[in-house]
């Protein structure tokens, strides 16, 4: 292996040469696929005849020819992992190339593969120099067409982006496909797919009244269960026109769904490629969750189409440029489609489980990193879902109509080009003549800003005063921080638990009035910029209880002065649902740290009657959406408790969790037992927020029943097993039934294996719910599903439900005896070999050993040292496991 080189953002240059127009032309074949690439270049300035670098990784090359002319010895360099003309001629030249590659023997799932028999491609980020030689970089945008010949009843179906222009029968049983994109593109974008498809098709007419052909690609038997994805699609076409203005801009939009994906889903222009388990669904087959994060992607998919393709990046540490709007422009659109509260219930819950632990972790790394090893390692939930957060608290400063106008600006300057982060917040800021103070450092600092509020009041001034300070904890290469410009919406609740009016506040020496066209204003957005800071609020008639940082507005840890009591009026009365969510989690955070506590003394374990007591009452009211009901009743995850601690320990937090639980279940049997009767319904399934919410909260009440030890729950459950109409209640009761050991357990795991062993995606779940079980000595179980017939270390869904599943238990994960870790190690070197970013997704589950106690961080250390020293390690796993260890 080469010395893995580490890419720095501060030294982006701009490339030499453009590429203006790209024709592409593959043979595909059994064994051997052959590409030949004819491309006109442009030199970036005149007369400078400086050697082009093309990128290649795994390709023979056969020939290349510049202006007709083959090449000569001399006149080119091949490395493993490039092409280098080596004295170009000065002005526009021709370079055409011909390569061989072997998709049939690439399980890396990068560039051109084979997945269950038909051609796909996938080339973000730096995957096309798998395919041919080219300046692999998303700031070379060019014109494609690309022809495609194939075998025609093996592959009757070849697809490439932009529209068909050509096709036709040729000799041998052979046929062919042109295809021609009209919109220039980085390579990135570019997608192929051949192979025994059949579509779904549809058609969506444009609000400037073009109609735009709608085909979603599967396998024969699959094509049923396409239904939601199209209406998916159809529904967020038409948001992204009302709500961002955006149309369509070609006349077809294809889908295909491949079983064999390293991610979610890919963008590729007009020929969106899906894992499977992001298109298909039936009542029978998929949940509800499922069905909603299809929704999402498909969302996600398509508003790519105007963020990240139309517009696209510079450079890959500008990807939360198209990363983070994307995901706040699905979030939104989900949101619309169902709960906006419960939508960012959801998204919050996801940031603090899985980005903040990054945040605080070795691979801590800005919205914008400033330097990789290998950029699929920068995928994360850092760029992600924290930089949808940074998009949010745009839309937060401004209002709806100022980012609208934002947002607006930034396709007029930018369609077409390949630009940066500041070019996004410039449009922000210039649409609206915005000051926006020292907002940049959202995308440079990294770690989870930690701010502390304390509060005031003075009856005789009927003044309020809350007291702001923030630190931003060191990170991996940023051991000092800067203060950071954090939103923070707030609302004062009288005694009654109305919202107060508020009327001016008192900040910086100056007097603000916040009532706005003389319409009563209840939240107000504070603009907190320094390290310590005060804001007064004025006319304040009696002591008010603070509703702060309403609907999360700023991604950070917020500590406040509320006492318990002032959390459950909160957690009774706010006017903004989210706090009234977050005012339980904080309770719940604060009842299970302190348990945690008496765990660790083996002192007994105790439930405070006022926590039963507030969860009880949000059971009972019948106001609330019942989606909302099963999140506020839902405790905080094993993980983020744990990371609230000192010291990790996952035996006790386990514990605790389980104890709380199962107190709930005993104290509150009546009302969930309730809860289950009324809210079961034997009608046909429909996917809409009612149903859903139903479903969640009789579901929800289920599993709190089902930690009884108690026969008649037993019968119960399984009644709701065997009675099930639709995949989201019966996968609910086979979890109830999973949590505990014993006959009923493997009579109902056995039983729906044999129920759906024909259908790969939910076997896939059945999988991942063994693994993820928290069950006594679970790892000998995930050690025997992997010889599972239906088991296929090929296939990243199976490793992301076995493998990953099982890292998701943190008791059997983090067994003391370092069973889990062994277990993991293996299997890293293992995968390694045959998917290094699929390796390098399970090795992060190592990252954060530092946290646990000694004698697991000794076992943990020890895998990844020996991960570390394995032989032909990739670039992915070793860029995770050396930082890991580095800390
Ligand atoms: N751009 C894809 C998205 O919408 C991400 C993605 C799909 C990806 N496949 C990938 C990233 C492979 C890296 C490697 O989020
Ligand atoms: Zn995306």
């Amino acid at each position: 292996m080469d010395a893995p080189k580490e890419i720095f953002l501060k030294d982006y240059k701009l490339p030499d040469y453009y590429f203006d127009t790209v024709d592409l032309s593959f043979f595909l074949g059994e064994e051997k696929t052959t590409v030949s690439a004819k491309i006109s270049v442009v030199p970036r300035v005149d007369g400078g005849a400086a050697p082009l670098v093309l990128d290649g990784v795994d390709l023979k090359l056969i020939s290349v020819k510049i202006n007709g002319n083959e090449l000569k010895e001399g006149e080119f360099q091949v490395g493993p992992r490039h092409l280098i003309l080596t004295s170009p001629p000065s002005g526009n030249f021709i370079l055409e190339t011909v390569t061989e590659i072997l998709p049939h023997k690439n399980t890396s799932l990068e560039g051109l593969y084979k997945s269950s028999g038909n051609f796909c491609t996938q080339c973000e980020a730096e995957g096309f120099r798998k395919i041919t030689f080219y300046q692999d970089r998303p700031d070379i945008m060019a014109k494609y067409t690309c022809r495609i010949e194939a075998n025609k009843s093996l592959y009757p179906v070849l697809l490439s982006n932009g529209n068909l222009i050509e096709q036709g029968d040729l000799e041998g049983g052979n046929h062919f496909a042109l295809w021609e994109d009209p919109f220039k593109k980085p390579c990135y974008l570019f997608a192929l797919v051949a192979g025994q498809l059949e579509s779904r098709d549809d058609t969506f007419t444009t609000c400037s009244g073009r109609k735009v052909a709608l085909k979603i690609w599967t396998p024969p038997q699959d094509l049923p269960k396409t239904e939601h994805a199209m209406y998916s699609l159809k529904a967020a076409m038409k948001w992204d026109e009302d709500v961002f203005g955006r149309e369509y801009d070609l006349d077809i939009f294809n889908i295909v769904s491949v079983p064999d994906f390293n991610m979610g889903a890919m963008e590729n222009k007009s020929l969106n490629i899906f894992n499977s388990k992001l298109v298909l669904a039936s009542p029978e087959t998929a949940t509800d969750a499922d069905y909603a994060a299809i929704l999402g992607v498909i969302g996600h998919e398509y508003f790519h189409n105007w963020t990240g393709n139309r517009v696209t990046c510079r450079d890959w540490f500008q990807l939360s440029l198209k990363e983070g709007l994307t995901v706040f422009r699905d979030q939104e659109f989900s949101s619309d489609m169902g709960s906006r509260t419960v939508k960012r219930i959801g998204d919050v819950s996801k940031l603090r489980t899985y980005q903040f632990p990054q945040d605080a972790g070795p691979m801590a790394h800005p919205v914008r990193p400033h330097s990789y090893i290998k950029m699929d390692n920068f995928y994360t939930v850092t760029v992600y879902e924290k930089g949808a957060e940074v998009v949010r608290m745009y839309k937060t400063l401004l209002g709806s109509q100022g980012f609208r106008k934002g947002t607006d600006l930034y396709f007029e300057r930018h369609d077409g080009q390949a630009v940066t982060c500041e070019d996004f917040f410039a449009a922000m800021r210039d649409a609206n003549d915005a000051d926006f103070a020292n907002f940049l450092l959202w995308y440079s600092q990294a770690g989870t800003p930690i701010v502390k509020v304390t509060s005031s009041y003075n009856a005789e001034a009927r003044t309020f005063s809350l007291k702001f300070s923030q630190t931003v904890p060191p990170t991996p290469g940023q051991p000092v921080k800067e203060p950071m410009f954090i939103p923070v919406a707030a609302g004062l609740l009288d005694s009654s638990g109305k919202d107060m009016p508020l009327s001016s506040i008192y900040h910086d020496g100056k007097l603000e009035s916040v009532a706005c066209c003389g319409q009563p204003v209840y939240t107000t957005v504070l603009r907190v910029t320094k390290g310590e800071e005060e804001f007064t609020f004025s006319d304040v008639p009696e002591k008010p209880i603070p509703s702060l940082l309403r609907g999360y507005s700023a991604p950070i840890r917020l500590q406040s002065d509320l006492t318990d009591d002032d959390l459950f009026f909160l957690l009774a009365h706010d006017s903004d649902e989210f706090n009234r969510w977050e005012a339980g989690q904080i309770l719940a955070r604060k009842l299970m740290l302190s348990q945690v506590a008496n765990f660790q003394k083996s002192s007994p374990l105790v439930l405070d009657p006022q926590f039963v007591h507030g969860i009880k009452c949000i059971l009972l009211d019948s106001s609330l959406d019942k989606e909302f009901i099963a999140k506020a009743i839902t405790l905080p995850g094993e993980g983020e408790v744990m990371d609230l601690m000192e010291v990790a320990d996952p035996d006790a937090v386990h514990a605790v969790r389980k104890f709380i639980r199962k107190q709930l279940a005993s104290q509150l049997k009546h009302e969930f037992l309730n809860l289950v009767k009324e809210n079961r319904s034997s009608e046909k399934y429909v996917f809409d927020h009612t149903n859903m919410a139903r479903r969640t909260l009789k579901n929800t009440a289920l599993g709190y029943l089902a930690s009884l030890e108690d026969e008649e729950i037993t019968e119960l459950v399984l009644h709701e097993y065997k009675t099930a109409t639709n995949m989201t209640d019966q996968f609910s009761a086979l979890a109830a039934i999973a949590q505990k050991p014993g006959k009923a357990r493997d009579d109902a795991l056995a039983d729906f294996y044999n129920q759906w062993q024909h259908d790969y995606l939910v076997v896939n779940k059945w999988f991942a719910l063994q693994s993820s079980s928290d069950i006594p000595g679970n790892v000998e179980n995930v050690h025997k599903l992997l010889s599972h017939q239906a088991f296929d270390i090929k296939n990243p869904n199976k490793v992301y439900s076995l493998i990953g599943g099982f890292c998701a238990s943190p008791v059997n994960f983090h067994a003391k005896d370092g069973s889990g870790y062994k277990f993991l190690g293996e299997i890293v070197v293992q995968l390694d070999k045959l998917n290094p970013q699929v390796a390098s997704r399970m090795v992060s589950a190592f990252s954060r050993w530092k946290r646990y106690d000694e004698t697991r961080q000794n076992l943990a250390k020890a895998q990844l040292e020996k991960i570390v020293s394995a032989n032909g390690l990739s670039e992915n796993v070793y860029e995770i496991a050396s930082k890991s260890l580095a800390v």
